[in-house]
């Protein structure tokens, strides 16, 4: 992958083997729901090397972890370079339609009364379990008390709606050190909130140059 990133930051030079591909996303004893993999297609690992080669040195953060699918692959990545752990930023708990869901997994989770139990699950499955310091907080709480470590890759995948991305944005992008990337998720039809935001935001700052697009998912670097 070829990033154009600001020149001040230092790449990592360390080379590793990947691990092998997994045979599904979840190869873990909980069932999946028919909608996970269209969250992040497997082409989606795109993302792994980002926290794996992408540009400084700093946190890595997460905000809006569910199941634990996108912290896997962060955390892969980052794990495999020896860099900095995952930060993952959910309140865990369960989605409202879960309650009524058909779906194993949602009943599951509802029964539980949160999502934390098979994040878990997911990170262990996946090794990564050393790598991933999990916040179960919302959003905001965890930025207040936020320590001010620079990040250096921020993941934005929380709720969808143009408010919430706005506050997310808002809250953690000063954190984001000068060359740092974030990522802004469903940047798609189905989520107008994150397109309104998303070109908002960039056409009203030169703060942010876009680096490339991958599926739904908006890649920018900050100026
Ligand atoms: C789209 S899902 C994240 C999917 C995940 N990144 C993945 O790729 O599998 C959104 C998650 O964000 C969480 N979330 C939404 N708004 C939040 C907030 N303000 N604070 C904390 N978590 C939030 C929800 O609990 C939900 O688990």
């Amino acid at each position: 992958m070829h990033l154009k990133t600001n020149n001040s930051l230092t790449y990592p030079t360390k080379s590793r083997s990947h691990p092998p591909a997994a045979s599904g996303f979840w190869p873990c004893s909980t069932p999946r729901t028919p909608s996970a993999d269209t969250w992040l297609p497997k082409k989606a690992s795109r993302f792994m090397l980002l926290a794996e080669y992408g540009p400084g040195e700093g946190a890595v953060v997460e905000i809006g972890s569910f199941l634990g699918k996108s912290t896997c692959w962060l955390a892969l990545g980052a794990k495999a370079a020896g860099r900095e752990a995952i930060t993952a930023v959910d309140y865990f708990k369960p989605m409202t339609f879960m309650a009524t869901s058909e779906d194993p997994m949602d009943q599951a989770i509802a029964k539980a009364g949160s999502t934390l139990p098979f994040f878990k699950e997911h990170i262990r499955t996946f090794g990564v379990e050393d790598f991933v310091s999990p916040i179960v907080t919302d959003s905001r709480s965890a930025a207040e008390a936020w320590d001010g470590r620079q990040i250096r890759l921020l993941f934005i995948d929380g709720h969808h709606e143009y408010n919430s991305v706005k506050t997310d944005f808002s809250l953690w992008s000063p954190f984001v050190q000068q060359g740092g990337i974030i990522i802004f998720h469903d940047y798609c039809q189905s989520w107008p909130g994150v397109i309104q935001f998303y070109d908002e935001m960039m056409s009203s700052t030169d703060g942010y140059r876009e680096l490339f697009t991958c599926h739904s998912m908006k890649v920018v670097a900050k100026s």
